[in-house]
């Protein structure tokens, strides 16, 4: 190879290298990233674990910058004023951090990160009720391209910003969606400003109070969701004697549970002469994500020719739900005497199999 095609190469992938981790470092979903540069991992040259330093471990690494150069260690969760700066610290050379989505989606010009020798810097300026959420921060490890989080090293806090004219952390939509699925818990995510506030869950039709376990930083908990569950419900916050009432959030149930598909089978007639046209119509009903294969056992199986015709489609089922219809179609013609019998049709899809069956009998 010429010479200067080789520097050329080597001086594109030193960019390329700088490149991945500065990548990493802006990105928010640690395991996303995570599986994207493990994929980049060159063979055969074991990670050098860089800037180790053992203190880090244990201690939190985050720290918010009071007033006059002093520090305070944070725990678990922070509360703060709304509307007042805040600093934050986490101590490493590289330093990766996560916070709200919503600093993402708006108005990013608030939120600053900054790289320093030993640590990294976090400023928020104007920090609103919004903002409210969860901020962790963790060491980046690189050896070249391959960066990891080090998950010895990661701390993270959720940070209250209390506003008394908020009480709720404020949402862009105005009615929110939840499902409810029978196999797992359903959170209705009205969360606080403030740790301590009274906090109760309210059906709107008829008027009630619905009882369900709260966590200021989730919503209420509803831990067996059922068809009862259904309709619109909304949150309602005390402090000091003012109370608010939250966004109103639409509690759909979901039938069909994450499982074996749901299939049944139709035959267009079922007593049938020879000479006959009959269709068989296997059907699922499922979630609009959820592929469904088929296959088919029929008596006449590799010995006569038979169409058979797949489709799916999406239908709206309800307000702002959706459900997806897997068809099969076996398409007889002109039938024969091998034809009658059993037909069986197996519809799999990621959680399993279900079989149904139907038979055809000479008239
Ligand atoms: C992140 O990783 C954890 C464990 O490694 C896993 O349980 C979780 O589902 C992952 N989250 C996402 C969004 O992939
Ligand atoms: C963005 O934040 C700045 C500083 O807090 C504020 O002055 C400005 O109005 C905000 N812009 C939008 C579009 O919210
Ligand atoms: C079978 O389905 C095809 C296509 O939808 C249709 O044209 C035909 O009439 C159907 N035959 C019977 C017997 O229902």
């Amino acid at each position: 190879m010429k010479l200067w095609l080789l520097v050329a190469l080597l001086l594109l992938w030193s960019q390329l290298e700088n490149g991945l981790c500065q990548d990493f470092r802006r990105r928010k979903d640690s395991n996303e990233s995570r599986g994207k540069l493990i994929g980049k991992r060159v063979k055969g040259r074991p990670p050098k674990l860089k800037e180790r330093d053992p203190q880090g471990r244990g201690g939190t690494l985050l720290t918010q910058v009071l007033d006059k150069g002093r520090f305070l260690r944070l725990g678990d969760s922070l509360t703060v004023p709304a509307g007042k700066d805040l600093e934050l610290r986490c101590k490493g050379s590289r330093v990766g951090w996560t916070y709200p989505t919503y600093l993402d989606r708006f108005n990013e010009s608030r939120l600053s990160i900054k790289q320093q020798d030993k640590f990294s810097q976090l400023m928020l300026t104007s920090p609103s009720a919004a903002d409210t959420g969860e901020y962790s921060c963790w060491v980046v490890l690189c050896d070249g391209a391959e960066c990891e989080k080090d998950p010895d090293r990661t701390s993270s806090t959720y940070i209250y910003f209390a506003d008394k004219d908020e009480l709720f952390v404020p949402s862009m939509v105005y009615t929110e969606i939840v499902y409810l699925r029978p196999d797992r818990p359903a959170v209705v995510p009205c969360r606080v400003t403030t740790p301590h506030t009274r906090v109760t869950l309210h059906r709107e039709v008829p008027p009630g109070e619905v009882s369900a376990s709260y966590k200021p930083t989730s919503g209420f908990l509803i831990t067996d969701p059922m068809p009862e569950h259904m309709g619109v419900v909304y949150c309602k916050a005390t402090a000091k004697g003012t109370m608010q009432i939250s966004n109103k959030y639409q509690l759909l149930y979901v039938e069909v549970p994450s499982g074996p598909p749901f299939a049944t089978i139709e035959a267009s007639a079922t007593s049938v002469r020879g000479g006959d046209n009959v269709n068989i119509t296997c059907t699922v009903l499922g979630e609009p994500e959820l592929d469904v294969d088929f296959t088919w056992t029929y008596p006449g199986q590799d010995q006569r020719p038979v169409d058979i015709y797949g489709a799916w489609r999406l239908i709206a089922r309800g307000v702002g739900h959706t459900t997806r219809i897997s068809q099969s179609v076996l398409m007889l013609e002109d039938m024969e005497t091998i034809d009658f019998g059993r037909y069986t049709c197996r519809a799999k899809n990621r959680h399993g199999e279900t079989s149904v069956a139907t038979r055809l009998e000479p008239l």
